[in-house]
């Protein structure tokens, strides 16, 4: 039988955020990489054409399905995290999953030969007293970096698209709030990057070998605190917005109002926030040299995602979006768009 190009990539988390995206950017460039995800029904809701023999059905915990999935794969992307769960114990063990996810992983693609392991973790630096998500997102890449595989580690900021966990949030606390009543973490800088630059840089690696082996901090333009993002969102939607700065809020109360203000489950919501008192800005640039990209200002993200919003079904606020941001940007903007 012949043999499908890029049968020999396998894609993890293509029922998520970032994988999903990945596997169309992978697709448009001809190639059909294999999917491993928890249930086939929900990844047909997005790629109801998907071949059949190229996706596999079965949990990062489950050996078999794991060695079926990577026989003859060279190279595999891990795009998995365990946050979120039906119970609180779920909620709160999301760590020892991931660790156990990851290790359970370089087992199965030592034994299948795997050449390289592509992840997507997070920047902030250990030293800083950092939450136990970034401290997880850390340990997954020492897991993935003690394998046989060469491992190329990105690490980013908050990953700015449509339905993207950071950008809802933003999208929800800015849209429903005139007066946003937040932490002391509102004023930590972050380095965010748009959705289709992080895909460039994770799809363009497979060509450059010089990514083999190497970490890589990734993120956009901008360097910029979270407060001057609820900003600058505002401006592009033309609201009116005051953020006040509360320090006595803890992030366990404010984790909590978010979630019942945002789609975003509780159980993500709760260890982003705790996150948010660490900088996450990128410490080396060394990814520009060798995958150049013209990195996409954060004001465009916002009025990217917020058209791709509008493009589905049944929202009506954003349609009203749409045109704000079309008016709100430059030129330069609405080329990119
Ligand atoms: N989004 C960001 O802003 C951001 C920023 C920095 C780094 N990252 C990294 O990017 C990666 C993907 O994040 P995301 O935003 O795309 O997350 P996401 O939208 O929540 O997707 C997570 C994916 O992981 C899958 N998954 C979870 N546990 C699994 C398991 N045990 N076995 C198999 N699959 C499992 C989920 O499958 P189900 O659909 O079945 O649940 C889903 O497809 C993560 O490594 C994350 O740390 C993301």
């Amino acid at each position: 039988m012949k043999r499908k190009r890029g049968e020999n990539i396998l894609l993890t988390g293509t029922t998520g955020f970032v994988g999903g995206r990945l596997l169309r950017e992978l697709s448009k460039r001809g190639l059909s990489p294999r999917c491993l995800v928890r249930s086939v029904d929900k990844f047909r809701r997005n790629f109801s054409d998907y071949p059949a023999d190229c996706v596999f059905e079965g949990d990062l915990f489950g050996s078999d399905t794991l060695r079926k999935a990577l026989e003859g794969v060279d190279l595999a992307y891990y795009l998995v995290h365990s946050m979120g769960g039906h119970s609180l114990f779920d909620v709160a063990q999301f760590a020892e999953r991931d660790r156990w996810a990851a290790r359970n992983f370089v087992r199965a693609a030592n034994k299948a030969g795997v050449k390289r392991i592509v992840y997507l973790g997070g920047l902030g630096e250990i030293a800083d007293n950092l939450s136990k998500h970034l401290m997880s997102r850390h340990e997954v890449a020492d897991i993935l970096e003690s394998g046989l595989a060469k491992a190329t580690i990105f690490r980013a900021a908050n990953i700015l698209g449509a339905g993207g966990a950071p950008f809802e949030i933003l999208r929800y606390l800015v849209e429903r709030l005139p007066l946003m009543v937040v932490p002391r973490w509102v004023d930590t800088r972050c380095q965010p990057i748009d959705i289709e630059d992080a895909i460039a840089y994770l799809a363009g690696c497979i060509d450059h070998p010089a990514t083999e082996g190497g970490e890589f901090d990734i993120g956009g333009p901008d360097i910029i605190t979270y407060r001057e993002m609820m900003l600058i969102y505002a401006r592009v939607r033309g609201l009116k917005r005051v953020v006040i700065s509360l320090p006595l809020l803890t992030p366990r109360l404010s984790s909590l109002w978010i979630s019942l203000l945002s789609p975003v489950p509780a159980g993500v919501v709760s260890p982003l926030l705790e996150g948010l008192r660490n900088e996450v800005v990128c410490r080396e640039n060394r990814i520009r040299q060798i995958l150049p990209l013209n990195l996409t200002p954060l004001e465009v993200s916002i009025c990217k995602a917020l058209v791709e919003v509008s493009r589905g079904p049944g929202r009506l606020a954003s349609l009203q979006a749409c045109f704000l941001t079309k008016s709100c940007i430059g030129q330069r903007e609405r080329r990119l768009l």
